[in-house]
């Protein structure tokens, strides 16, 4: 297979050796032990494995939310990956997003935390990208099973 080269929280990566049906997620977690992004339904209907990808597009990065589980790993040469892991450095601040999930109490078992997070993240980063979007929009992909949307919202 040609080399696939992208970056992971800003560290360049190469694949060369994994079969290209390997799903984003699938890499992250079994290759990478990325694991704060998580894996519910596996087939883009929850958004907890939601991921922030980069692109150069009509000369500026865009930034969109993904769905890592039905993301092939070829579909990402030459785009940037950002994953939970790359929002703060651990005994760093957190990030204002996941700031806002605290001081909202928006999470309780939290499996669903990081990928509502994301989609956020990517909003913040792109603004463009949604800008029509209402904040229920944005997060229109992610289910949360526990905490209830009110607080999450109030977060978002
Ligand atoms: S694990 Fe549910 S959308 Fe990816
Ligand atoms: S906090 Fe438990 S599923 Fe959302």
């Amino acid at each position: 297979m040609a080399p696939i080269r992208f970056t992971v929280n800003g560290a360049p990566v190469e694949v060369t050796d994994l079969h290209p049906t390997t799903t984003l997620l699938q890499y992250l977690r079994i290759h990478r032990r990325l694991t704060g992004t998580k894996e519910g339904c596996a087939e883009g209907d929850c958004g907890a494995c939601t991921v922030t990808v980069g692109e150069w597009l009509d000369g500026r990065l865009r930034w969109r939310a993904v769905n890592a589980c039905i993301l092939f790993l070829p579909t990402l040469h030459g785009k940037a990956v950002l994953t939970v892991e790359g929002l703060s450095a651990e005994s760093q601040p957190l990030h204002p997003v996941q700031r806002a999930f605290v001081d909202h109490h928006a999470a309780q078992c939290g499996f669903c935390t990081p990928g509502f997070v994301m989609a956020l993240v990517a909003h913040r980063l792109d603004p463009e990208n949604g800008v029509h979007l209402a904040t229920e929009d944005v997060i229109a992909g992610n289910l949360c099973r526990c905490t209830g949307y009110r607080p999450i919202l109030d977060a978002a």
